[in-house]
């Protein structure tokens, strides 16, 4: 299937059809996102947890982002690919935002990248997007200022918070991002976001009326195991399964069941012979 456009999601949008989301950090998980037939795949700094152990996400750099972009485009060349700005790569200056999102583009060939915040990266997007990237904003909870924010809380839960999360949506629209990601919010602040905006609403935790859906793999396959946020359905328990194998393995190799005359290569005709005609002859020392 040809990969799909900035103008098919708006075209998704308008038609009421639901766009599929979700992260990878690596070409395996990239190839299976392709080969189901995911909309869009984001390539998001929650590498950092789920792919390096790390606490938060804070830690990421330009360089790991890249890699991980690298992967996820080899995996899924067909696949619309969203590289995911990590902390400090944007927040600086507008123009260390449009060096690093060009980055993103020349070294890993991503079509598009995200940053987080509402109003105050408004500047930032701008720029990014007179250079001709494009932007997919994230606002709610930021997990990049979740400090700030007294961890990962749900947003918008009272009426005046809601207010500041529907102006942070409208303030990314007009500066002329393609999609927005809306994390951790009510539904009901969701819809209200999905209505006004033209652009289309992706939602992580925001209910059931945004125009598509985006998890976390590590979450959605069961093999994060830190935490699981409310909003996480888990589709498949992956951690189990791997557990269980390798629990497996490492009997059958401690009771010597693995590995078996299946598993083994076999000499050519004739020359296990001379390999012990050879041995007697000149013993290795
Ligand atoms: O990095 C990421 O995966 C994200 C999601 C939490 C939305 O930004």
């Amino acid at each position: 299937m040809a990969k799909k456009t900035v103008l098919d999601f708006m075209e998704m949008k308008n038609n009421g059809e639901k766009i599929t989301f979700l992260t990878a950090y690596d070409f395996p998980m990239a190839s299976f996102c392709e080969k189901a037939g995911m909309d869009m795949v984001l390539v998001g700094d929650s590498a950092a947890m789920v792919v390096h152990g790390l606490s938060g996400t804070l830690p990421m750099t330009m360089d790991q982002m890249i890699q991980h972009s690298q992967a996820v485009r080899r995996g899924a060349p067909d696949t619309f690919v969203i590289g995911d700005m990590p902390f400090l790569s944007y927040q600086v200056s507008r123009e260390s935002a449009i060096e690093n999102a060009g980055r993103f583009f020349k070294e890993a060939g991503v079509d598009a990248i995200k940053l987080e915040g509402g109003r105050r990266v408004v500047r930032q997007i701008e720029g990014i997007v007179e250079g001709g990237m494009s932007v997919m904003g994230h606002i709610g909870l930021t997990p990049q200022s979740s400090g700030q924010l007294g961890g990962f809380r749900a947003q918008g839960r009272t009426a005046e918070a809601a207010i500041e999360v529907i102006k942070d949506a409208q303030a990314i629209e007009n500066a002329g991002a393609f999609a927005l990601l809306v994390e951790a919010v009510p539904p009901e602040v969701g819809k209200i976001i999905s209505e006004m905006l033209k652009i289309p609403v992706l939602g992580i935790g925001a209910g059931m009326h945004t125009d598509g859906q985006l998890l976390i793999v590590g979450d959605m396959l069961g093999y994060f195991e830190a935490f699981t946020p409310k909003f996480v359905k888990k589709y498949a328990e992956l951690g189990a399964t791997i557990e269980t194998a390798f629990g497996e393995f490492r009997d059958e190799v401690r009771t010597g069941e693995f590995p078996e005359e299946q598993h083994c290569y076999r000499m050519l005709e004739g020359e296990h012979e001379k390999l012990q005609n050879l041995l007697k002859k000149t013993p290795p020392r």
